[in-house]
């Protein structure tokens, strides 16, 4: 079994771990690091992973290592640990958004296999998205074990180009929050006929999950499943007219260029 190491004991790192023993990895193979104590001392508590504050000591454990810091800590952090050790026989997995794979070779500064990842929000529900991009050196065995990694946390795909990474903030990276705004504006419209914010909050809940899961569930294209409960002339007829009407797919495609554009500019400020 390979030794991870988790340089961060943030909310992603957090679920990326939390995913792996429950889906039966050995904690015994599992380090975090994070300079504070409180999160990193919780996970040791709660799975029965390894912890410690040095990156370095973490990273000359592991096998493989997932970079989950912030994008603008980086650089430094690679740098840090990548002076004191041997490193080009290890695996590096980076979730950060925006911070490009050169960025991450260059402060590795050692020819090593390194992932860019993209994962989305509900990775921390074990129901996430992940794409996924390798670095030249990565191995068939290298790649296996970063999907199945990733796995543990939602569903894999696997990109072709790292500009796909700048696709998919804007079709799963960003996209929770979309649906987020829609349920909040449904809720708001629900309370305004009165129901109680409790109510409201279930009806809209329980609609969204149950219309994601007809859609997981089912063979048909989405489009059909739509037009399945539109009858002409009728209520639901009424609404899909009214949001045409306002060029609802208009306004998705321009909302998700925009999450585009900035992850290129995000991804050039470094
Ligand atoms: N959360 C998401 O849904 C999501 C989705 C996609 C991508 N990501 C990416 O995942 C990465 C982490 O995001 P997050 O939401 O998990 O952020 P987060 O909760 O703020 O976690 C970042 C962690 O890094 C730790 N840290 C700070 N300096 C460090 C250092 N020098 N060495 C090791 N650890 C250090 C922080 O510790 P302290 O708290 O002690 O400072 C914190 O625990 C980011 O790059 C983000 O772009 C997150």
């Amino acid at each position: 079994m390979k030794n991870i190491a988790f340089i961060g004991a943030g909310n992603m790192n957090n679920a990326i771990i939390s995913g792996l023993v429950n889906n039966g990895y050995s904690p015994q193979h599992i380090i975090v690091s994070n300079p504070s104590p409180e999160k990193r001392i919780a996970l040791q508590q709660r799975l029965g992973i390894k912890q410690t504050a040095s990156n370095t000591e973490a990273v000359e454990f592991a096998d493989v290592i997932v970079l989950g810091v912030k994008p603008y800590l980086m650089s430094d952090v690679c740098k840090d640990f990548a002076q004191q050790l041997d490193i080009s026989n290890k695996s590096f997995i980076s979730v950060a958004a925006g911070c490009p794979l050169q960025h991450i070779e260059q402060a590795l500064d050692q020819s090593c296999t390194v992932f860019r990842t993209m994962p989305n929000t509900p990775s921390e529900v074990g129901a996430g998205v992940t794409g996924i991009f390798a670095n030249t050196k990565a191995s068939a065995d290298d790649k296996a074990f970063a999907e199945q990694l990733m796995q543990s946390v939602g569903i894999v795909k696997w990109l072709d180009r790292e500009e796909q990474i700048d696709h998919i903030i804007a079709v799963s990276g960003s996209a929770p929050a979309y649906f987020f705004l829609f349920m909040e504006a449904m809720e708001k419209q629900a309370i305004e006929y009165g129901f109680s914010a409790e109510d409201s909050r279930d009806l809209v809940q329980q609609t969204a999950y149950g219309a994601a899961k007809m859609v997981i569930e089912s063979q048909l294209p989405i489009s059909k499943l739509r037009e399945n409960v539109t009858s002409k002339g009728g209520s639901t007829h009424a609404a899909i007219c009214s949001f045409q009407e306002d060029n609802l797919e208009e306004t998705v495609s321009k909302a998700m260029n925009s999450a585009i554009a900035r992850a290129k500019e995000m991804a050039k400020e470094g």
